[in-house]
């Protein structure tokens, strides 16, 4: 097997390489390392790095069996910070990567997200749920490009019969999710270890949940192992809300952080939760690590890159 993967050097990317490479596959990671880092790739004779621009080009020689495309940026800020560059990689990244499988004659692989759900009116969320998006809000960057990503996924799949796979990810966490990426949970552990205030938008009262990232890859390889073209959410069900979290994330961290609250930022969704049934039938998959197991992990992995406790 030889598989193509974009956004290799990001946080899940990255947890699939090593996979594939455990599994003795042969990877090329394809990165620009906007957001990812080189460091996040170990070195093996099997895995070949190119830095290229997934939106601009892709050139891989040699037999592909797979395309996975898992390059943009998906943290809150990164949807401020880089807004043209991830409506590209959504929309003509996208199209680029499937142009790839395409030419190779291999099957493709999508990272969505549970943001093509928006602000969801339908709780928990089904893949049949069409979703509640504001089409101009500063997230809209994110949401949009990837409802165009999975557009563009299906017509390859119905005009030039491409076969492909669809992911909606969860929120999703654990080792080598940047401290600094803006995301609630690299947030608050962030916060709490180095004694700053946790910071909760809103009242607290929004809710999320949370999937280890070994789950979300274990989920992944059993839909490459399976025949199904639609999409399927990638998620853990157990529901929090932020509130219950920053306290949970305080005691794990024995913090003595005192937590703040702060505006609700635009069009940020108040609920959000996967509905797994489809992947409990076609997968027979379930979440599996518990948030204070996963989160002792990735606490872990924040104090080997210094991150220290007061
Ligand atoms: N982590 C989550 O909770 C979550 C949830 C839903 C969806 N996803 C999706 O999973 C994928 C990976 O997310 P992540 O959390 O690992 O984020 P990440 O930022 O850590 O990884 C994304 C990687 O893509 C690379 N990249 C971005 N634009 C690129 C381009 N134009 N060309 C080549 N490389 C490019 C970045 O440098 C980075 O290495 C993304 O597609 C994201 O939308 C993640």
């Amino acid at each position: 097997m030889r598989i193509v993967i974009t956004g290799a050097a990001g946080f899940v990317g990255s947890h699939l390489v090593d996979m594939f490479l455990s599994l003795g596959y042969e990877v090329v990671a394809i990165d620009n390392l906007i957001t990812g880092k080189r460091s996040n790739l170990t070195v093996n004779k099997n895995l070949t790095f190119l830095e290229q621009n997934v939106y601009k080009y892709i050139e891989v020689e040699g037999k592909v069996d797979w395309v996975l495309h898992f390059a943009s940026p998906a943290s809150p800020i990164d949807f401020m910070k880089y807004p043209i560059p991830i409506l590209k990689v959504g929309s003509s990244g996208t199209i680029n990567c499937l142009g790839l499988a395409k030419a190779k004659g291999a099957k493709f692989f999508l990272a969505s997200t549970s943001e093509v759900y928006g602000d969801p009116l339908e709780h928990p969320q089904k893949e049949t749920y069409v979703g509640n998006v504001d089409p101009i809000s500063e997230r809209s960057v994110y949401d949009e490009s990837k409802r165009f990503a999975e557009a563009a996924t299906m017509a390859y799949h119905r005009f030039h019969k491409i076969n492909v796979r669809i992911i909606r990810i969860f929120n999703t966490y654990g080792p080598r999710m940047r401290p600094e990426d803006g995301r609630v949970l690299s947030n608050f552990i962030t916060q709490a270890m180095t004694g700053k205030p946790i910071t909760v938008y809103g009242d607290g009262s929004q809710t999320r949940s949370f999937q280890y990232v070994s789950d979300l890859v274990n989920g992944i390889t059993k839909l490459m192992d399976v025949e199904y073209q639609l999409p399927v959410n990638l998620g853990n069900p157990n529901e929090f809300t932020i509130l219950e979290l920053a306290n949970i994330v305080k005691k794990i961290t024995n913090s003595s952080s005192e937590i703040i609250f702060k505006p609700l930022p635009d069009a940020d969704p108040k609920r959000r939760r996967p509905d797994i049934s489809r992947a409990k039938e076609i997968l027979k998959w379930d979440s599996k690590v518990s948030l204070e197991d996963g989160l002792k992990k990735m606490i872990d992995y924040y104090k080997s890159i210094g991150l220290t406790k007061v």
